[in-house]
């Protein structure tokens, strides 16, 4: 036997992939399972993106493309980070990434030493649990609680802080709370950063799928964009997470090192879908609002269902497409409660403690399924409400 690397001995399954496979071998035995555990829209790509691919295929857009991404992808993400979310950088300070998975793994990577510590939302999507223990590194969760709003404690955090912290990361809008970071809370996490000269990882992958409260990038905050990395992409509002195209804004000294670790992970993102990607930003035809939209109408009808039931609970989720369902009045464990639903009334969730120890007595369900499969989600679920003593 062949003894894996050292770095890998603390890197875990994912537990999402965990239930995705149960889900899979009750499917595999005939069960028609009602799945609300993905994290991807059920739309299609829209079609004029797929149309521009496939051209760019048939022209022979075929080669290795600039490592970094292609110089018109670039500055068309510039534009659209001006645009969209009030934040400055010149297009050679954008690099084009394998989905927000690799900026991810890069920015870890290119920045943290054994022994570095990470302030890590807690609960969290679940890579950012992970992914920095690959680089040895420490992961200290701060804890977003429904008892705040999912809102970050300013004091917790800063009590957190030592000499080894490096980096504070968040994800907002929240996989897997749906919660979108305050001003407050931002503002809070900015003065942290400045006054303990620390690194900021921000995902804002979610960041075009809001309902009504408006997503702020901690990048536009006085003193930030020299120590922000932003993360983002196309896979969740362009519904085109089979693409694996992302990218990453953030000043040429830190792009360097993620940059050059990007030529040896990837080489490059694929060409003819970098191509394509130009077009999607550049002809998008209102194909994200109306996304937005149905998302917005599926979150209303779902939350509202859940909030007449007995034992579940959960407080109106503002951005991305999931509910973080509070399940403590059922006496069950968030694993339990999942067991349960996916064995005996064929519902499948993912179990909040698996994106940390906050999401305990939390199950995450997503609502980027179709109104169909929702209906038949709260009539299982109400069962299950009705059947708890
Ligand atoms: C917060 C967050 N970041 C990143 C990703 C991965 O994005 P990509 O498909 O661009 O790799 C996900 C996917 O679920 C996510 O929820």
């Amino acid at each position: 036997m062949f003894e894996q690397a050292e770095r890998l001995k603390y890197l875990e399954l994912s537990p999402t992939r965990v239930m995705f496979r149960k889900c899979a071998a009750l499917t595999a035995q005939g069960i028609k399972i009602t799945a609300l555990t993905l994290g991807q829209p059920d739309f299609d790509t829209p079609n004029y993106i797929k149309e521009a691919c496939k051209r760019y295929i048939d022209e022979g857009y075929t080669v290795y493309a600039e490592d970094t991404g292609i110089d018109d992808l670039k500055k068309v993400i510039a534009e659209k980070l001006k645009r969209d979310n009030d934040l400055d950088y010149d297009w050679t300070e954008i690099s084009v990434t394998t989905g927000v998975a690799q900026g991810m793994f890069a920015a870890f990577m290119a920045f943290l030493n054994p022994g570095d510590e990470v302030l890590i939302p807690d609960p969290v999507y679940v890579t950012y649990n992970q992914i920095p223990r690959i680089a040895q590194a420490v992961v200290k969760p701060y804890h977003l609680k429904e008892e705040n709003g999912f809102q970050p404690d300013i004091v917790q955090m800063e009590s957190m802080i030592t000499e080894k912290t490096k980096m504070i990361a968040l994800v907002s809008p929240s996989n897997p709370i749906g919660s979108i970071m305050s001003e407050e809370s931002l503002k809070g996490i900015a003065e942290l950063a400045k006054k303990y000269d620390l690194l900021v990882l921000s995902d804002e992958i979610y960041e075009r799928l809001t309902y009504g409260k408006k997503f702020i990038s901690i990048g536009t905050l006085p003193g930030m964009k020299e120590r922000t990395i932003i993360l983002n992409g196309y896979s969740k509002c362009m519904a085109m997470t089979g693409w694996r195209l992302g990218y990453i804004a953030a000043p040429k000294e830190l792009q360097e090192p993620m940059n050059r670790l990007g030529f040896y992970m990837t080489s490059g993102s694929v060409s003819f879908i970098q191509y394509a990607g130009v077009d999607a930003m550049m002809k998008e035809n209102g194909s994200i609002e109306r996304m937005r939209q149905e998302f917005e109408r599926r979150r209303n009808y779902l939350v509202g269902e859940i909030n007449k039931m007995k034992h579940f609970s959960c407080i109106m989720p503002e951005g991305a497409f999931y509910v973080f369902m509070n399940i403590r009045k059922s006496g069950l464990t968030s694993q339990e409660f999942c067991d349960k639903a996916l064995y005996e009334y064929h519902l499948g969730a993912i179990p909040g403690n698996a994106f940390g120890e906050s999401g305990e007595g939390f199950v995450r369900l997503s609502y980027a399924t179709s109104m169909e499969v929702l209906e038949e989600a709260v009539r299982k679920l109400k069962k299950m409400d009705a059947d708890l003593v």
